[in-house]
């Protein structure tokens, strides 16, 4: 086992119990949107894939989808849910940090809740690793949790400019513009804010 396919305990707890937060058993509405108005095409990766709900959608929409996620209980789902559906996908235990190990490259990625799991530094990694995977002009969708939701639970916030900072150099941001998560309830809240994103990958960076 390679550093990049390690499990992640941590990650892995949160599936050992209740549906986490997150985790509502379908694909988000907003993931959704995308699929049927065509974007979620060819070799596509869903990077922090869960229990696999928009690798499956984009998998019914023509995408060759591949699931990557650091929870083993979580890929094991994933796994079982597009069996029984009978959907044609692939799901890897992998580190989203290292998409360069996964030897192949993508001509769109998903990403509905990774980046905002990552601290200051890890994000640049992160953000490299998806230039290497992502081929010239392709396209990232991305969907984190946005500084417009109130409180302090959950996960950390992302400003606009925080999104734009981290992908000023050799990506291009076609549309960034709140949305909105569906959760399971946290404190009787269906829903919390996010930002959505779509981005295009520059040859050079
Ligand atoms: C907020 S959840 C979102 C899951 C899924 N995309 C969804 O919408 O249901 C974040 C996911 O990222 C996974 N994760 C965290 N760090 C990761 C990493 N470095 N590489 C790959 N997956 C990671 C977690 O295990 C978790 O499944």
């Amino acid at each position: 086992m390679t550093e990049a396919d390690a499990p992640h305990p941590d990650w892995d707890a949160s599936y050992a119990g209740p549906p986490p937060p997150w985790d509502i058993g379908r694909p988000q509405p907003a993931f959704v949107r995308l699929a049927d108005a065509g974007t979620l095409t060819g070799a596509l990766l869903d990077a922090g894939c869960g229990t696999g709900e928009h690798t499956i959608l984009a998998a019914l929409h023509g995408a060759r989808a591949v699931g990557i996620d650091v929870s083993p209980r979580a890929v094991g789902v994933a796994r079982r849910k597009a069996a029984e559906r009978g959907i044609d996908t692939s799901f890897r235990v992998h580190d989203a940090l290292h998409l360069d190990t996964l030897d192949e490259t993508f001509d769109t990625i998903i990403d509905s809740g990774l980046f905002h799991v990552f601290d200051d530094a890890a994000r640049i990694h992160y953000v490299t690793a998806l230039h290497s995977a992502l081929r010239p002009g392709g396209h990232l969708h991305l969907m984190c949790f946005s500084d417009r939701e109130p409180g302090y639970w959950g996960p950390r916030r992302v400003t606009e400019g925080e999104l734009r900072a981290a992908f000023d150099s050799g990506w291009r941001i076609e549309s960034l513009a709140p949305d909105r998560f569906d959760i399971n309830p946290v404190r009787g809240a269906p829903t919390a804010e996010a930002w959505r994103t779509e981005i295009v990958r520059l040859a050079l960076q």
